[in-house]
């Protein structure tokens, strides 16, 4: 079965095609970034208009790429929810009119368990049961995974998602948007000890976090390095190093219990803020000390893309999932809330 997997839920418009049997066989990505940068955020009127435009050149380009025709195309994946929902009915609208006219089914699919799933587009990728740590910029979330649509939630953020809070600590080092990479790269320059945040939430049981404290006291520390002298570059870099540390510290502590307290081998990180190089050699350490497994996908499909849509969607088609004719999407929608694969005729 080859699927044309559709994402627009944010603010990258992502394409791809996925051959059941070849594998991925093609992927086209375009990132807004550029145009909210000025915002310091995503602005969903302008993030949906952006999608209209590119979505249709891209989806040629990648049909072209994987040497396909749309009249090889079986079956039409596209995100479904949760994210922005003008920018989500710009996918969906699309895949569906595709599908129809096609006369393929069509599958609405979550976005958290694309991104879930994005690991398993590797060469190596992990079995089944295993511990997912998810980190975007909407998401922190720990599951348990036992199959595809078999997740139990074993902990989640109480208040900002790791990438947010990567992202407004980028803002207020002065950092463009998006944050994270930013501060990823201004850490690297940063004095390792120099300053101590703390690690919320990880000296009480239990598998939540919170980052919300962990921002306000990089606000702090930056107003106090403010107050006495002009903060340098290096100051910014060393209060980078350590906020980032801190998250990295705060996400080893939690998923290491999490491993303990289900005694799986096996954890998956996947989302935007899975690319980041620190949680990946630091998550590496501690599952070597818990003689378990990391897996990962590569950088490029952590971060928004549409192979990971392409994948999760071939997955429901193929076990007989369609969505329902009601073009439905949804800006929430609990992962946990997903059948499991094949018990859904349709959603
Ligand atoms: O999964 P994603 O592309 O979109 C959402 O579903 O939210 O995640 C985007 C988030 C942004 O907050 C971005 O700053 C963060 O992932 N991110 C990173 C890195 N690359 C992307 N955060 C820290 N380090 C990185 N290298
Ligand atoms: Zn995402």
């Amino acid at each position: 079965m080859r699927v044309l997997g559709i994402e627009t839920s944010c603010d990258e418009t992502g394409v791809a095609v996925y051959d059941s049997v070849e594998g991925l066989l093609a992927d086209r990505l375009f990132s807004q970034v550029d145009m909210h940068a000025r915002y310091g955020g995503v602005v969903p009127e302008l993030a949906s208009r952006d999608h209209i435009r590119k979505a249709l050149p891209l989806i040629h380009e990648v049909l072209q790429a994987a040497n396909t025709p749309l009249s090889g195309i079986d079956g039409i994946a596209y995100t479904a929810g949760p994210g922005l929902v003008g920018a989500l009915l710009v996918g969906a609208s699309i895949g569906r009119a595709l599908g129809m006219s096609l006369g393929v089914p069509t599958i609405g699919v979550h976005h958290m368990e694309g991104h879930l799933l994005a690991p398993m587009l590797e060469e190596r990728p992990p079995e089944f049961p295993f511990v997912a740590l998810l980190v975007s910029g909407g998401h922190t979330q720990l599951v348990r995974v036992d199959g595809i649509g078999r997740y139990s939630l074993l902990g989640e953020s109480l208040d900002d998602a790791a990438g947010e809070a990567f992202d407004k600590v980028g803002k207020m080092l002065g950092l463009e948007y998006p944050g994270g990479p930013r501060v990823a790269a201004l850490a690297l320059e940063g004095t390792p000890g120099l300053y101590q945040f703390p690690r919320p939430m990880t000296n009480r049981p239990g598998l939540d976090f919170s980052f919300s404290g962990l921002k306000t006291f990089v606000r702090n520390t930056l107003a106090e390095a403010a107050a006495s002298a002009p903060v340098s570059r290096q100051d910014k870099a060393d209060i980078a190093f350590a906020f980032e540390d801190a998250v990295v510290q705060t996400f080893i502590i939690k998923c290491r219990r999490a491993l303990q307290q289900t005694g799986l081998k096996t954890l998956v990180i996947a989302g935007g803020v899975s690319a980041n190089l620190a949680l990946r050699a630091g998550l590496q350490s501690m599952v070597e000390k818990e003689r378990a497994q990391l897996y990962y996908a590569q950088p490029r499909f952590c971060t928004d893309n549409g192979a990971m849509i392409a994948y999760a969607g071939t997955q429901r088609l193929l076990a007989g999932e369609t969505s329902s004719l009601a073009l439905d999407v949804k800006p929430r929608w609990p992962l946990a809330s997903l059948p499991p694969l094949g018990q859904s005729a349709s959603q």
